[in-house]
Formats: C-alpha cells, sequence, structure tokens
C-alpha cells in the first residue's frame, strides 16, 4: 500500500522487528505497560491498563512516559531499516505513520546501535567526572528534541534534591499498597521476562548515599558507597505536562539515555520525587520551570551491570 506521499506502508515482518526493538525501552519497575497495534493509517503505542500500578503511579504517568520511550525505539528501528516514521503524540497513544523513505541519520544509527547495550546502572559511580563537553551534548540533543534538561550543581542545590527525593522515598514506603507493588515487581528470578531481578536490582541502598536509591530488595549493602564528585544529577522534562506531553518526554527521555549509552555513560534514575505530587512541585519550583520534572537522572562511569529480560513481540502486539 503507498500512502498519499509515496511512503509504503509497512510490511509485519518490519513491524514485529521493530517491536522486538522497542520493547527494549526502560519502563517503570521494568512491567512494560506497553501494546502495539498494526491500524490503516501507521502503528499505534498505548499504555496497557492491564500492567498499571495504581499505588506507585495513580495518574498513570510513568507507565506513559514508559510507553514513549518504546515508541522512541520503534521510530529509530524503522529509521534504520530505511523506512522512517513520523511521530505524533496524543492524549491515549503515539502514532507512527510511514513517512518518505530517507537513509537512516548517522545519529539514528548511533542511538539505534545502543537500544540492545543500554540499561538502568544501580551500581556504585566512579569519581571520574563528567566532562562539560558531554553533559552538553546532552543538554542539546534533548533541547532539540524539545525537552529541557537542568544539571543539578553539587553543593547546596543537590543537597536539597537528595532531601527531596529522601522525603519522597520515605513517604512512599510509608504505604504498604507501594511497597506490595514493589515487592511484586522485585522479588523474581534474574531471567524473569518482567521486573526487576536481584541482580539488576544492585547493592540494598545505604542509608549514607546521598541519592536515596529506590530500594528493589537487592542484596546487603556492604561495600556500597556514595559515589564521589564526578557523576552528574540532572533533572529532565518537556515543555507541557499532559498525557500527550508525558508520552512525548518518554521519547525524548529515551533519545537521551540512548546518547549517554553512546558517550559511555551509566545511567541510574530516580522517579521517587515525581511520584510525590507535593515534592514534584518543590523540584518544579527550585528549578523555576513552568511544567513538571519527569525524572531524575544521575550519569557517571561505572561498569556494565546486568539487562532485565522483556516479554517477546508476541505478548504485546494487538
Ligand atoms: C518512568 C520511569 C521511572 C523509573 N524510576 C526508577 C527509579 O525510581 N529507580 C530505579 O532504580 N529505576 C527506575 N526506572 C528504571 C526501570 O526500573 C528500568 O528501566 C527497568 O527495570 C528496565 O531495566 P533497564 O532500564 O535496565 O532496561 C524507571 C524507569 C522509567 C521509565
Amino acid at each position: 500500500m503507498r500512502t498519499r506521499r509515496g511512503a509504503s506502508m509497512w510490511d509485519q515482518d518490519t513491524f514485529v522487528s521493530a517491536v522486538g526493538d522497542a520493547v527494549r525501552a526502560p519502563s517503570i519497575h521494568n512491567s512494560q505497560p506497553w501494546r502495539f497495534r498494526r491500524t490503516e493509517g501507521g502503528i499505534e503505542v498505548r499504555v496497557d491498563p492491564a500492567r498499571a500500578l495504581p499505588a506507585t503511579d495513580p495518574d498513570g504517568r510513568a507507565a506513559r512516559v514508559s510507553c514513549g520511550a518504546a515508541a522512541a525505539n520503534l521510530a529509530l528501528s524503522l529509521a534504520v531499516a530505511e523506512a522512517p516514521a513520523d511521530v505524533a503524540t496524543h492524549a491515549g497513544a503515539v502514532h507512527l505513520t510511514p513517512a518518505v523513505p530517507r537513509p537512516p541519520t548517522p545519529l539514528e544509527r548511533r542511538l539505534h546501535w545502543q537500544i540492545w547495550r543500554r540499561h538502568t546502572n544501580r551500581s556504585p559511580f566512579a569519581d571520574t567526572a563528567v566532562a562539560a563537553g558531554v553533559t552538553t551534548q546532552l543538554v542539546r540533543q534533548v533541547e532539540s528534541d524539545g525537552g529541557w534538561l537542568d544539571l543539578v550543581e553539587d553543593g547546596p542545590d543537590l543537597h536539597a534534591l537528595a532531601a527531596l527525593t529522601h522525603e519522597a522515598d520515605t513517604e512512599l514506603r510509608a504505604d504498604p499498597r507501594y511497597l506490595a507493588e514493589l515487592r511484586a515487581w522485585s522479588t523474581g528470578a534474574d531471567q524473569d521476562v518482567e521486573g526487576v531481578g536481584p541482580r539488576a536490582a544492585g547493592a540494598t541502598p545505604h542509608p549514607g548515599e546521598l541519592m536515596t536509591r529506590r530500594d528493589f530488595g537487592g542484596p546487603g549493602h556492604e561495600g556500597t558507597r556514595d559515589p564521589g564528585r564526578g557523576p552528574v544529577v540532572a533533572v529532565f522534562g518537556v515543555h507541557g505536562d499532559r498525557p500527550a506531553d508525558e508520552l512525548r518526554a518518554g521519547i525524548v527521555l529515551q533519545r537521551l539515555l540512548l546518547l549517554a549509552a553512546d558517550l559511555g555513560l551509566a545511567a541510574a534514575l530516580f522517579s521517587q520525587p515525581i511520584e510525590v505530587p507535593a515534592v514534584r512541585e518543590q523540584v518544579r519550583l527550585a528549578l523555576h520551570r513552568s511544567h513538571d520534572p519527569q525524572l531524575v537522572l544521575r550519569f557517571g562511569y561505572a561498569p556494565s551491570t546486568c539487562f532485565t529480560n522483556r516479554r517477546p513481540p508476541s505478548d504485546v502486539i494487538g
């Protein structure tokens, strides 16, 4: 089938292969809350309501960010297959429609290559400083993708953000429903196709760590120490905070994480301060931003740790 601009609709093999890349995206608790469907006009990525986390993510924000991340992978996969997509986010879904065929750009190739290499890294980071030239590349890409990335300076600003992260984590952990969800998604085995297994979980957060990590119940914290001054902490968002913006945030986030991986950086994610509305508002005000922050990240250098698994495309198509 030809579209009005002469682009070909994707065949089933291209679609399934792209979904195989899409599901490598990060998602809250590795819950993989996405479904992919071929439509008359292209491909639709939407949230799978069966995978909701009502205590952790009552409004579905994190699920939408996760779906956006998967859509970013899907678009990169189609681009390197020389069957690129135009991407549009709507309140309930991301829609990909065939664009005029063209070769992939060098950046698309680089980011696509990292889809199977990137992972969340919960191990201690080295003291090695992240050079300003590297963080500038991250900030520039996020901005050209339509988002913002505020680097938090070491000193009072970082300590204030760390205190808010700790406060949010404590508040979340006081809710037995939150703890039950966390347990449900983190007590499986490393080879499970969903959730965060013991190896990916990293060591139990040490009470002395500056940025409170989410406790996925990993092994004891002996030997864990706080990263030194080298890693950078940043807060990420887009210019909007409606459901369609959250899907878009996921797209921008995933491209940021892939670029970070391409630059040799490890990334840790902290969403507790985003999940507690009053804390999220304090983070927004501290940054003088007009829209909600979507995630707190730390970038630095650390050996690769552990890849989590994914459900196969056949489980998420339709
Ligand atoms: C919206 C969102 C929020 C997340 N929040 C956290 C978090 O607070 N702490 C954490 O360790 N990982 C967090 N993650 C990372 C996921 O746990 C991770 O992506 C998932 O387990 C899959 O593993 P991978 O990223 O290594 O592929 C978050 C991911 C997303 C998309």
